[in-house]
C-alpha cells in the first residue's frame, strides 16, 4: 500500500535526530512552554522574516486567536474562499461573525480578488486568505483591496509554510518578506502531521510583524492574562507541548531540503499530465492545478482537476494509487452555514460558481518527498 503521505519513511530517514530531541525533552521534566518553544518561535521568525510568532495547540485555534486579536465581533463580515477547508469559516462562525464566500479562479483555485471586491459591505472587517495546497493567495490584489476599504487580512497559511512570492523584477527568491506568513497582517499554520511542517499531533502557530497584535495573541492564548492570575481580557487556552516543539525544530532544519523534492515530485507529474492530455480526448483530460506567475508551491497536496472524476479514480484504482478529494463541498453548501439538508453536499447546482466546477473535479495526489513519484507515474502508464 502507497500512503498518501509517508510519515514513516520521514521518520525513517531522521530517527536519529528525531529521538535525540525527543529523549531530551522527556528527560528535561519541562513539557510546556520552556526553551524547546521558546527556541523553536526564534526559529520560526528567523525562516519566515516575520518578528513575532506565537505557536499554540493547532491551526483552527491559530486563526481563533487571530480573529480574537482583531476583535472580532458577532455580527461582523469576514470574507473567506467558497473552496478550503473548513477552518477559516468555522472560527468565524465560531466568534459570532459572519463568513461571506468568495468564489475562487479556476485555474489556480485560490480566493479569486474581483470576487472579493463584490462582497464588501457595511459590516466586512476582514479577509481570511487561504495559500491553497501550498502556493500564496494572490496578496499583492488583496492587499489593495484591503487598503481601499480599510479591512485587515489573515493570511492562512496551514498548508504552505515555506512557500515564496518571487521577486518579478529580479526573477530569484527574494527576502523574507516574500515568504507565506509574511502577507498577513497576522498570519497563521498548522504543523497537523500530515502538513509540509508537522509535528506528531496538533500544533499550530501565529506570525505577526506587530508587536502589540503580537502581545494580544499571547495574552489571549494565555487565558486572557496580564499577570499570574491577573485575567484583563476573557481568553483560552492554547499551546504548543514542549515534544512537538523539538520535533518540529528537527524537521524545519529539513524543510527546504523537502520542499525541494516536492517539487522535484511535481514537475514529474506536470510532465506526465503534458504527455497524458496530448494523447486523451478533451473529456477525458487531467489539468494540474496552475501555480501563479512568480509563486512556489509546497505542494501540500498535488491536486488536478479531472474533467471526468470517475473514469481518473477508476484508473488510479486499477493502479493502487490513493488520492483523496478536497474539497467535495464548497462551504456555501455546507449545513452548518445553513444549506438547507437537500442542497448539503453533492450534487451541486448544474450553473454553479468556480467553487463548485473545481469541487467537481478535484483529485489530490501523493507528493510528498517521501513518495516514489515516478514508480506512481509508471503504475499510471501502465493502467
Ligand atoms: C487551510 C487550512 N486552515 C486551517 C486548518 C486547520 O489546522 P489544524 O488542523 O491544525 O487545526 C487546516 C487544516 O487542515 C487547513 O487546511
Amino acid at each position: 500500500m502507497i500512503p498518501f503521505v509517508n510519515l514513516t519513511g520521514q521518520r525513517e530517514k531522521y530517527r536519529f535526530e528525531l529521538e535525540k530531541a525527543e529523549r531530551a525533552v522527556l528527560d528535561s521534566g519541562c513539557y510546556i512552554g520552556g526553551p524547546e518553544v521558546s527556541a523553536l518561535e526564534k526559529e520560526l521568525s528567523a525562516y519566515s522574516g516575520v518578528p513575532h510568532t506565537l505557536t499554540c495547540a493547532s491551526g483552527t485555534d491559530a486563526l481563533t486567536l487571530a480573529l480574537m486579536t482583531l476583535q472580532l465581533q458577532p455580527g461582523n463580515e469576514v470574507i473567506v474562499p467558497d473552496f478550503t477547508f473548513i477552518a477559516p469559516a468555522e472560527c468565524c462562525a465560531f466568534l459570532g461573525g459572519t463568513p461571506v464566500f468568495a468564489d475562487i479562479d479556476r485555474e489556480t483555485l485560490q480566493i479569486s480578488p474581483e470576487s472579493v471586491r463584490t462582497l464588501i459591505g457595511k459590516r466586512t472587517k476582514g479577509i481570511i486568505a487561504v495559500n491553497l495546497f501550498g502556493q500564496c493567495a494572490p496578496f499583492k490584489e488583496l492587499r489593495k483591496i484591503a487598503d481601499e476599504f480599510g479591512l485587515w487580512i489573515i493570511e492562512d497559511a496551514a498548508q504552505a509554510f515555506g512557500a515564496r512570492i518571487l521577486d518579478s523584477t529580479k526573477g530569484s527568491p527574494t527576502s523574507h518578506n516574500n515568504k507565506a506568513c509574511a502577507f498577513g497582517d497576522i498570519s497563521i499554520t498548522s504543523f497537523y502531521p500530515s502538513k509540509p511542517l508537522g509535528c506528531y499531533g496538533d500544533g499550530g502557530a501565529v506570525f505577526t510583524k506587530d508587536e502589540a497584535l503580537a502581545q494580544r495573541v499571547r495574552t489571549i492564548a494565555n487565558h486572557g492574562s496580564i499577570g499570574r492570575y491577573d485575567h484583563q481580557i476573557v481568553g483560552m487556552n492554547s499551546r504548543l507541548d514542549a515534544l512537538q516543539a523539538a520535533v518540529l525544530r528537527v524537521k524545519l532544519r529539513h524543510l527546504d531540503e523537502e520542499l525541494a523534492v516536492r517539487e522535484q515530485n511535481a514537475a514529474l507529474y506536470d510532465l506526465f499530465f503534458e504527455e497524458y492530455n496530448a494523447s486523451t480526448p478533451k473529456e477525458l483530460q487531467v489539468v494540474p492545478q496552475k501555480i501563479a506567475e512568480g509563486n512556489t508551491s509546497t505542494y501540500a497536496q498535488y491536486t488536478v482537476l479531472a474533467e471526468n472524476r470517475d473514469y481518473f479514480i477508476q484508473k488510479l484504482n486499477a493502479a493502487g494509487i490513493p488520492y483523496c478529494i478536497h474539497y467535495p463541498t464548497p462551504l456555501h453548501s455546507q449545513g452548518c452555514f445553513g444549506a438547507p439538508i437537500a442542497e448539503c453536499g453533492t450534487p451541486l447546482s448544474a450553473n454553479g460558481n468556480n467553487a463548485e466546477w473545481a469541487s467537481r473535479r478535484v483529485v489530490s495526489l501523493p507528493v510528498c518527498a517521501f513518495t516514489n513519484v515516478s514508480g506512481i507515474i509508471a503504475k499510471l502508464r501502465t493502467n
